[in-house]
């Protein structure tokens, strides 16, 4: 082995959250619910977060974006280690893996047609949902290489970092439900990762609609999982004024509450515990808020876009 790869295989994890809101961002483009009314003020208590998506990397050179979130392009220009570094086209991206098909994790894709290569990995139903939309053919397939990805296998996201998708209670996409929707349903429209490099285990789960017994066992003992912090209470977007579906409705378990995640995650070792795709109605984003305050007392961190994660065995 080189000095170089040695040095590689001691490095740690590193993520970096690109956006930390649900869909629709914080604030959304139409909306004034407190918490948007706020941030549209330039309140300092809120800071404006795009669309979900996180980028991981070993080695600070190859990078993978897990989800595209539409905001891609203004990702990029915040988060200098995803720029192209040399020649006259680069880029450090070279996987992106999708956790469901919904738009704020697919409709960045969009924005990555320039012919630059990179691999495109998803479970059999993700990708069929890609390929259904014939928009998506301006991912030009000499370049774009799109890898079925199965439930429970290992595979390789770029070299040094293995992962792996697993089941997580979920629904359909918004724009693919039928007259029947079927949620908490575990299959391959929603899923988790887990990546596992240098010692450490960590989780990704931006969307999850119901912590069952096997969930919490895969996720005993992790270094750091960041979860689904949609909603602060199941019917807040109807006592918002800016909706009408529970956050049960729309696949998403609450923070709060018995049946919640802060609740659920008290049960389970886990070192360092954030919420993310974080709907623009949810109060922890106000800092200094009571629901904020309560989240971090029970040991959680609320993710902002640029935050960093070093994973360090
Ligand atoms: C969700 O996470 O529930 C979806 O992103 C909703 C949406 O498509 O706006
Ligand atoms: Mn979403
Ligand atoms: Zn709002």
């Amino acid at each position: 082995m080189s000095p170089a790869a040695g040095a590689r295989e001691t490095a740690g994890l590193r993520l970096r959250v690109l956006g930390a809101a649900a869909g629709g961002g914080s604030p959304q483009w139409n909306c004034r619910c407190e918490v948007c009314r706020l941030a549209w003020a330039g309140d300092p208590r809120i800071t404006p977060r795009t669309q979900s998506s996180i980028a991981i990397s070993r080695d600070g050179e190859q990078w993978a974006l897990i989800n595209c979130a539409p905001e891609i392009l203004a990702q990029i220009r915040q988060n200098p280690v995803l720029q192209p570094q040399h020649g006259d086209r680069h880029t450090p991206i070279r996987s992106v893996l999708l956790t469901n098909a919904d738009v704020d994790h697919i409709g960045g894709l969009l924005n990555l047609r320039e012919r630059s290569s990179f691999r495109l990995l998803a479970t059999p139903s993700i990708q069929a949902v890609l390929e259904a939309n014939p928009i998506f053919g301006v991912l030009d397939a000499e370049c774009v290489t799109r890898e079925p990805v199965a439930l429970e296998t290992a595979f390789e996201l770029l070299d040094g970092v293995s992962a792996k998708l697993f089941a997580v209670p979920g629904k359909t996409a918004l724009y693919l439900e039928g007259d029947t929707v079927e949620i908490g349903v575990e299959g391959e429209d929603t899923v988790g990762v887990e990546f596992i490099g240098a010692g450490s285990r960590v989780y990704y789960i931006p969307g999850c609609a119901t912590m069952t017994p096997r969930l919490a066992a895969r996720l005993q003992g992790a270094d750091l999982v960041l979860f689904d912090g949609t909603l602060w209470r199941d019917d807040e977007m109807i006592a918002a004024g800016v909706g009408v579906k529970t956050g049960a409705r729309m696949g998403h378990m609450s923070m709060s509450g018995d049946a919640g995640s802060i609740a659920a995650f008290a049960e389970l070792a886990v070192s360092r515990r954030v919420f993310v795709h974080i709907n623009n109605t949810n109060p922890v984003l106000i800092e200094g808020s009571p629901e904020r305050a309560q989240a971090e007392r029970a040991g959680w961190e609320i993710a902002y876009d640029g935050m960093e994660l070093a994973c360090r065995s």
